[in-house]
């Protein structure tokens, strides 16, 4: 791990057992992917939609590598049971506050694992009527993949390991990671065992 951003962070990089994607990886690929998306809309007024939380810091990063005019908006879904998320139930808490009809959208996602989330709020945007409707993920983790869903901008495949940082969390921490790395074993390994939990994903 680059050592200033270890020592800035060490309440949290301690956790870390090693970094997958650094900073600079990151935000080298955002600006690349907001270049792509700034010449595919151009004209086009695209609205950004993220699902919160997770979308955070790609959403912010992202909006800023955009340099056509862009507006977003946000939806947020309910945590659900392991059981409840394999059959794909997805309960919306948070709708949209814009109308999309008639709209060219595109879709943040910070990770896809199962696809599962993705394909349900894809058929709700779709009901709308938009007139277009993209898929923007900065990381994709295809080995979790339980359904087919379109993506349009990919930033990083990741492996199927558990992975925090850069909006991803365990137990709600470190998202403000700017660097995404596999958290320790043993900071999950006791409530995995006790059977509390599920080994994250
Ligand atoms: C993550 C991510 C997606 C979903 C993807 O959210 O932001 O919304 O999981 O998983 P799927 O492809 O298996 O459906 P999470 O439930 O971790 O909530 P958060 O964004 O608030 O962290």
């Amino acid at each position: 791990m680059d050592h200033d951003q270890s020592a800035k962070y060490n309440l949290l990089a301690q956790d870390i057992s090693q970094v997958l994607l650094s900073e600079e990886d990151i935000q080298t690929r955002i600006s690349e992917i907001g270049a792509q998306i700034s010449t595919e809309y151009t004209d086009k007024n695209p609205l950004l939609v993220g699902v919160l939380k997770g979308v955070l810091c790609f959403m912010a990063d992202l909006l800023r590598a955009i340099t056509i005019p862009v507006e977003v908006d946000f939806i947020a879904v309910s945590s659900y049971s392991p059981e409840a998320r394999d059959q794909g139930l997805v309960r919306l808490v948070k709708d949209l506050e814009t109308p999309i009809a008639g709209r060219h959208v595109l879709f943040v996602e910070d990770v896809i694992d199962t696809g599962l989330t993705l394909n349900y709020l894809l058929q709700t945007l779709r009901m709308r009527r938009p007139e277009s409707l993209r898929v923007c993920a900065l990381f994709n983790k295809s080995k979790l993949r339980l359904i087919n869903v379109p993506i349009d901008y990919v930033g990083f495949d990741l492996p199927d390991r558990f992975v925090v940082g850069y909006g991803l969390d365990y137990q709600e921490r470190y998202r403000n990671l700017p660097f995404v790395g596999l958290l320790k074993p043993h900071i999950f390994q006791n409530k995995v065992e006790s059977g509390s939990v599920n080994e994250p994903r």
